[in-house]
């Protein structure tokens, strides 16, 4: 039986609303095991949502934040993957596309050592996990020990990050690769629009959408779009999962992925010391990952890290939120830090004069206010901005930011996406990772001793 934490912060009312809204949204989407993103549209187990449900999450219940954690990671991959999406076997196939009967994960992914037991897609997401299993581990030391958690999880985490550092080094500089715009969790970015024009689009008819009977098609990827996606998925399958070097035709080294490692990589530091290993291979890891985001992916015109497409070879010019997400990475050289927070609070992001950051440059040709990842808003890279924004002494923008999302997350009935400048909802609704992200947020509120949340605190600088 799960024990639910009251949180110690003596909020205001609007507060308090806001925090039973969003703990029902997570409550109402649990399963059991896990949290889905959302009833409809979503209706599994996402990588990158488990990971950051737990971050809010655990201010409701450790036990079920880790647990969340652990479920995801009871799906992982011999060789270290950690699956996109863990299928729900309850779940009817054409609840939502593609189903496990695409991926056919535990056939076509057996020499890449899938489990046999458990259906997943064979595609990866940006690696939050090993942050938040320390900020799950922050919430409530002695019970994390007491259960032995973080020595649990530990292994798997190191594996997962060996995969990305190991088999996803596919432009041998060191970062980690995405082979599928999922992976960079930012589906219909802009940025992907070049190197997708040389993926031939699956046939029309070959396959139905799911999504669109949850969303309205103008706030969704394309038809062309989910064409190229679902050609770029099979092929891979059809390949066995495999990662060999120059056999994609998608590879993207992607600033926000690699920022995340980094960031994680840190936290397995922090993991490993408390689980008797060696925190300093995981801190030189780190390093080495931040020597290779800011030579490769860094670009002084665009004051702002690019992807770098490695199939077609350059850095690619659409500036999007990914690009601003290192400010995440601690340690950043001060020109760095200073253009990053230019381009933040300039002409093509706008931050402290729109509500939260856009996920695509404003000034950009392929801007558009609703369409998923190609202009509006989303909780978890802002959440990802504000603790960057702390990071480096911007408090006060961070505090600007924080009120905003916490405004926007209530009224829009904690939308997935928000318009960036009204910040009308957008997507789905009762979404995870909008509630869970704004029930950490809440717990960054001053306490009555004056202290603030020591999960957030003391999490911030890893
Ligand atoms: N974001 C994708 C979808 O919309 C999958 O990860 O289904």
């Amino acid at each position: 039986m799960t024990t639910l934490l009251t949180t110690p912060v003596p909020a205001a009312t609007g507060d308090l609303t806001l925090r039973r809204g969003a703990a029902r949204v997570l409550l109402t989407n649990w399963t059991g095991a896990s949290t889905i993103p959302s009833r409809g549209l979503y209706p599994h187990q996402w990588s990158w949502d488990s990971a950051f449900i737990a971050i809010g999450l655990r201010h409701l219940s450790v036990r079920r934040a880790q647990r969340e954690l652990e479920s995801l990671l009871g799906a992982q991959w011999a060789d270290g993957r950690v699956p996109h999406i863990v299928f729900n076997p309850a779940v009817p196939l054409d609840a939502y596309f593609p189903s496990p009967d695409f991926w056919r994960s535990s056939r076509a992914g057996a020499a890449a050592g899938s489990p046999a037991g458990t259906e997943t897609s064979g595609i990866v997401q940006p690696p939050v996990h090993a942050l938040a299993a320390w900020l799950v581990h922050l919430a409530d030391p002695d019970t994390s020990r007491r259960r032995g958690f973080l020595k649990r999880v530990y292994g798997a985490l190191t594996a997962w990050h060996d995969y990305l550092t190991g088999p996803r080094d596919l432009g041998g500089g060191r970062l980690a690769s995405v082979v599928h715009p999922w992976e960079a969790g930012m589906d219909n970015s802009p940025c992907w629009d070049k190197p997708l024009e040389r993926v031939e689009p699956m046939t029309p008819g070959s396959y139905r959408r799911a999504d669109l009977d949850h969303g309205q098609p103008a706030e969704r990827p394309t038809d062309l779009d989910y064409g190229r996606y679902v050609r770029l998925a099979a092929d891979y399958r059809d390949a066995g999962y495999t990662d060999a070097r120059g056999s994609h035709a998608f590879a993207i080294e992607d600033p926000c992925v690699n920022a995340l490692l980094i960031v994680s990589e840190h936290a397995l530091a922090r993991i490993a010391a408390e689980a008797g290993a060696d925190p300093a291979r995981h801190e030189a890891r780190a390093e080495r990952l931040k020597a290779a985001l800011v030579e490769r992916l860094w670009s002084p015109t665009a004051g702002m890290f690019l992807c770098h497409d490695v199939v077609g070879g350059g850095l690619i010019a659409e500036r999007s939120v990914a690009g601003l997400v290192p400010l995440v990475v601690p340690g950043l050289p001060p020109h760095i830090v200073r253009a990053l927070i230019a381009t933040a609070t300039g002409d093509g992001f706008r931050l402290g004069e729109v509500p939260m950051a856009p996920s695509y440059d404003f000034s950009g040709a392929a801007f558009d206010a609703s369409r998923y990842w190609r202009g509006p808003a989303w909780f978890n890279t802002n959440w990802l901005l504000e603790r960057g924004l702390r990071q480096y002494g911007y408090g006060s923008a961070a505090d600007a930011l924080r009120g905003a999302m916490l405004t926007a997350a209530g009224a829009s009935g904690f939308s997935e996406y928000v318009d960036p400048v009204t910040a009308q909802a957008r997507g789905t609704r009762n979404f995870g990772w909008t509630a869970a992200l704004a029930l950490d947020l809440l717990a960054t509120a001053p306490v009555a001793n004056g202290e603030t949340d020591p999960g957030r605190t003391e999490g911030a600088d890893t």
